[in-house]
């Protein structure tokens, strides 16, 4: 068994192309995102869970002064007076419209100055010579996939935002022919496979060491659940029922008063509504159901008779190839994400219907595990065995332990360059606002292994 596919990085120029390529394309996402409203909507707090847009906007630019200009290019500090208050640990995200912000022109104004620097040190830094942070354009590729991160919280705050719609996009593809018979889940059999990476070069330090996992013969659903499939959850009484629930999760929807998905409401009629980016219309059955908490996500498996997939068996039915026994980037090979193997970028504002993406499924036949939304796990966020924190503590350490509940695969607002098999997000129980979806899962039994 061989660790992992071959790395998809060349030569130097071709490395330095990449990078470039990388921060440009998340600055357009991240310009959209920051023009499409006006300056009141900038500054403003949307919700208590996030940060204004206009803090989103300085914060990326003073990460990548900290990490490009500072640490990898030796430059003398831009603007030291304003890390404090861009540092996501000082303060909590509900402090930040009180802090002395930078005000719109003055953010856009500063992230383009440190760009065009930035742009400097990258054409005049040798990418290879042992150095971890600049080897492969390792830090460069980091500061990119942090913008397009920080893009995926700002399209957050767009949808939690109250007011017309300020954003659109092309409906995603109908669902192939076929793809309603597909069978509903796929056998993962037994055995040993690799798990995580030693050599992706952009991958970030919570995917590595690859090591080897054994994982016991288990079912997953062929697709992501649907609207569908958790309106019948809900006509069921599911959210009425404590034998679904976890007790926290049980208490938390009491407390709260939930009873659907976020964004979602009944018309007079019955009829589910939600409200997506603006715009109120009716919940689509066959699509991904979006905005579900890990205890909704939780509660909807065990009414079902089923679980949510470990984080391990989630990775090795993205990434076992049971012909070879090799790990592979991603669920269709090595090749990087092309449009055709799943909904990423935000090219739409939605997940795909179940079914999508034929050309982007896993050997043994799993659809949507990339792209569309994220998926619960039923695993608490923890490091693999030989983890060291790389190059900062405070990207996945400090988030370690059983707080936080791991999600994969990436949602219709992830980039392709913040976007593998390997690659792990994390965040509390709770949360709702992401773009969190799942599947299920069972035990296959001995007689399956
Ligand atoms: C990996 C999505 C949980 O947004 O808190 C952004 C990413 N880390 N800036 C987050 C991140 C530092 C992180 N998540
Ligand atoms: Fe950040």
């Amino acid at each position: 068994m061989t660790a992992t596919g071959p790395a998809p990085l060349g030569d130097a120029e071709t490395l330095r192309q990449r990078a470039a390529d990388a921060l440009a394309s998340a600055r357009e996402r991240t310009a959209t995102l920051t023009t499409c409203v006006d300056e009141p909507d900038l500054t403003a707090q949307h919700s208590p869970l996030m940060s204004p847009l206009v803090w989103d906007l300085a914060h990326i630019g003073n990460q990548e002064e900290l990490w490009l200009l500072r640490a990898v290019g030796g430059r003398d500090a831009l603007r030291p007076d304003i890390d404090k208050v861009y540092d996501a640990f000082e303060y909590p995200r509900a402090e930040r419209p009180s802090l002395p912000l930078l005000p719109p022109a003055e953010a856009r104004a500063y992230v383009d100055d440190v760009r065009n620097r930035v742009l400097d040190v990258l054409e005049t830094t040798a990418l290879a010579g042992g150095d971890r942070l600049v080897d492969s354009a390792f830090a460069f590729g980091m500061v990119a996939q942090h913008e397009q991160q920080h893009d995926e919280t700002m399209l957050i705050t767009h949808q939690l935002r109250r007011g017309p719609a300020a954003l659109s996009a092309p409906p995603p593809p109908r669902a192939p022919a076929g793809s309603a018979a597909l069978r509903s889940e796929v056998l993962i059999p037994g055995g040993p496979f690799t798990m995580g990476t030693s050599t992706e070069p952009w991958a970030l330090d919570n995917e590595r060491p690859g090591h080897h996992r054994d994982v016991p013969a288990f079912f997953i659903d062929t697709v992501p659940v649907s609207n569908g499939a958790f309106e019948r959850f809900i006509d069921d009484g599911g959210y009425d029922d404590p034998r679904w629930w976890a007790s926290e999760g049980w208490a938390y929807i009491r407390e709260h008063g939930l009873a659907a998905p976020l964004f979602w409401r009944r018309d007079g009629g019955g009829t589910w509504l939600r409200r997506r980016f603006g715009v109120t219309e009716p919940v689509p059955p066959d699509e991904p159901v979006l905005h579900v908490s890990w205890y909704e996500a939780d509660a909807y498996a065990r009414w079902a008779g089923r679980r949510l997939p470990t984080e391990e068996e989630w990775e090795k039915a993205a990434r076992h190839d049971p012909d070879t026994g090799r790990s592979r980037r991603y669920p269709w090979g090595d090749a990087d994400p092309s449009p055709d193997h799943a909904n990423l970028g935000q090219r739409h504002l939605q997940p795909a219907p179940v079914g999508s993406y034929p050309e982007g499924a896993s050997p043994l036949g799993v659809r949507q595990l990339m792209g569309d939304v994220w998926e619960w796990t039923s695993s608490d966020f923890l490091p693999y065995p030989g983890f060291a924190a790389f190059p900062y503590r405070e990207y996945s350490e400090v988030f370690f332990g059983p707080g936080h509940k791991v999600l994969r695969g990436g949602s219709f607002a992830v980039d392709p360059v913040a976007c593998r098999g390997t690659f792990r997000n994390w965040d509390l129980p709770v949360r709702r606002q992401i773009f969190s979806g799942f599947r299920t899962a069972r035990d296959a039994g001995p007689e399956a292994a």
